[in-house]
């Protein structure tokens, strides 16, 4: 069978990485999650001290920044570099601020540029972010939109703080902070988050994680 690109959008704590990492496992594809090489950025910008207003600034680190996935045991782990940042970028400090850099576009031109790189090879590729489908690969022949209410979404991401060990906010703040960052990210003037013309809109609210990857994976068969 030919090997395709899938495009998985959606808002905060949806669960695409979730999905994606379980279908490029299944399908023996590349997976690049997006959203970890913004808050890369993020967190650099943050302990260096740079303002989301400074675009030449942030320019010149997404340009400087070597960002590296590892794929390990557990999924993956990502190296900034040459340091493991997988834990410090989904800390609820670097989730607040992520979306006033990643609105920035000389951050996003440099970030997409790296996206597109890893489409070269031709191979299977499964990226999740806001701007996949609309932007970074809009010629992906399987073009997924995940979404779910916010309650829902706040509701998992407190469960996976939980099972982490650690919570700066309670429920409460979690959907906030999420209905933010969504209205953040879906009325910014670079990419905003929506769905393509072309994207399959699936509402994972009443569903659990085996029901939506078995929804994605019977249109990934109808695409092969
Ligand atoms: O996917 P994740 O929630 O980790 O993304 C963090 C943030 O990065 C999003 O809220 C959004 O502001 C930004 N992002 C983006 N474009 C992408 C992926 C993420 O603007 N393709």
């Amino acid at each position: 069978s030919k090997a395709i690109q899938i495009a998985i959008d959606g808002p905060a704590s949806s669960g695409k990485s979730t999905i994606a990492k379980k279908l490029a496992k299944r399908l023996a594809y590349v997976y690049l999650d997006t959203g970890a090489m913004y808050r890369s950025i993020t967190l650099l910008a943050l302990e260096q001290g740079i303002e989301a207003s400074d675009n030449q600034a942030l320019r010149a680190l997404a340009e400087a920044s070597e960002i590296v996935f590892k794929v390990n045991a557990d999924g993956q782990s990502v190296w900034v570099n040459g340091k493991d940042v997988t834990d410090e970028i989904r800390t609820d400090q670097v989730s607040q601020a992520v979306s006033a850099y990643s609105a920035v576009s000389d951050v996003r031109e440099v970030l997409v540029e790296k996206q597109r790189d890893y489409t070269k090879g031709g191979q299977g590729i499964i990226m999740d972010g806001r701007d996949i489908g609309t932007v970074v690969l809009p010629a992906a022949e399987l073009k997924i939109f995940l979404t779910a209410s916010a309650e829902e979404r706040g509701q998992r991401r407190f469960l996976e703080n939980q099972a982490k060990g650690y919570s700066e906010m309670n429920l409460e703040e979690l959907i906030a902070d999420i209905k933010r960052r969504d209205l953040y990210d879906s009325t910014r003037e670079d990419s905003p988050l929506k769905p393509a013309d072309d994207a399959i809109i699936l509402d994972s609210s009443d569903m659990d994680l085996d029901q939506v990857e078995e929804a994605i994976f019977a249109y990934v068969n109808k695409v092969l």
